[in-house]
C-alpha cells in the first residue's frame, strides 16, 4: 500500500458557499512536479476516506495548498469543508498526473484553461518560475459561473505578481484571463465560445489559438474537457501523454462534484 503521510491543517479560507482552500504542513519527503495530483483526505469513525486533488502550492514551496468544492452530501467534502487549523490531513506520498510540461511539445504561449476548482493544478503551475523560462507568454483563463468564485485564483495571481523573485519572472508574461457565466462582468461567457469567437485571444492581444505556436493544459468538468478537447481537435491540436509530448494535455482526475 502507498504510503500516506499525517499532516496538519495550517489555514482555511471559505471563498463562497461552494468553495474553500486550505494549506497544510508538507513532509520534506513529499515530492510531485507542479501540476501533479494526489489522494487527500481525513479520517471517517477511524477509516482513511481519500480522493484526487491536485496540489494548489508549486514543487518549491514549504507547505501544501488546495482547492476545493464543497458538496453538502458529498463523502469527503462534506466532511473537509469542515477543516480547522490543526485538524489532521492525510496526504498521500505518490503525486501523478499528465498536467506536465514533459507531455507537451515545444511552444511559445502556454494556455491554461479550467473552470472552477480546475484552476488548482494552475495554481501551483503559475507559482513555478520554470514556467516563464519555457514560454513567452502563459494564459491563465478561469471561467466561473459567479464573480466571487473568481476570488481565489485573482489571490493567487496577484502573489505572483507581486513576489519579489517570481514577480521579475511573470510580470508581462502572465496574463490573466477570469470570465464568468451568471451574472455581469468585464469578461462573459464559457471558455468554448470565448475561443470560437476569437475574443479571448484578441482581448490580450495574441494571435488566434494554434498548433504551432500554443500548449493547452485543460482540467474542468467532463462536459468542459470534451467540448474544449473537440475544439482543440478540430484545429489539428493533437493529445500530449507520459509517452507521446503533444500540443494539449488534460487532467482527468477528478474532486467529487
Ligand atoms: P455555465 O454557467 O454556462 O454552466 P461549474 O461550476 O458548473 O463547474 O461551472 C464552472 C464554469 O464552467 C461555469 O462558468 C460554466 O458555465 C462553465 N462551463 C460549464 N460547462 C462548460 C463547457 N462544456 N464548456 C465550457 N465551460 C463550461
Amino acid at each position: 500500500m502507498a504510503t500516506i503521510y499525517t499532516e496538519t491543517v495550517q489555514t482555511v479560507r471559505h471563498w463562497t458557499d461552494r468553495l474553500f482552500s486550505f494549506t497544510a504542513t508538507r513532509n520534506p519527503g513529499f515530492r510531485f512536479i507542479s501540476g501533479q495530483f494526489t489522494m487527500i483526505g481525513i479520517k471517517i469513525n477511524g477509516k482513511p476516506l481519500l480522493r484526487a486533488y491536485s496540489m494548489a502550492s508549486a514543487h518549491h514551496e514549504e507547505n501544501l495548498e488546495f482547492f476545493s468544492i464543497k458538496v453538502q452530501d458529498g463523502p469527503l467534502t462534506q466532511h473537509l469543508q469542515k477543516l480547522q487549523p490543526g485538524d489532521e490531513l492525510l496526504v498521500g506520498a505518490k503525486a501523478t498526473g499528465t498536467l506536465i510540461q514533459h507531455n507537451l511539445l515545444p511552444g511559445k504561449t502556454l494556455y491554461l484553461l479550467g473552470t472552477g476548482t480546475g484552476l488548482a493544478p494552475f495554481a501551483s503551475i503559475i507559482k513555478d518560475p520554470d514556467t516563464y523560462e519555457i514560454y513567452d507568454h502563459v494564459v491563465l483563463a478561469h471561467g466561473c459561473r459567479e464573480i466571487a468564485e473568481l476570488g481565489y485564483g485573482e489571490m493567487v495571481v496577484n502573489r505572483v505578481l507581486e513576489d519579489e523573485f517570481l514577480g521579475e519572472y511573470a510580470q508581462g508574461k502572465l496574463l490573466y484571463y477570469p470570465t464568468v457565466t451568471r451574472e455581469p462582468f468585464r469578461n462573459m461567457g464559457r471558455l468554448t465560445n470565448l475561443f470560437d469567437s476569437g475574443k479571448l485571444e484578441s482581448d490580450l492581444n495574441l494571435p488566434a489559438l494554434n498548433k504551432d505556436s500554443d500548449r493547452v493544459m485543460l482540467c474542468g468538468s467532463p462536459d468542459m474537457l470534451s467540448d474544449l478537447q473537440n475544439m482543440l481537435e478540430t484545429r489539428g491540436f493533437v493529445e500530449g501523454n507520459h509517452t507521446h509530448a503533444g500540443h494539449f494535455v488534460i487532467e482527468k482526475a477528478f474532486v467529487e462534484k
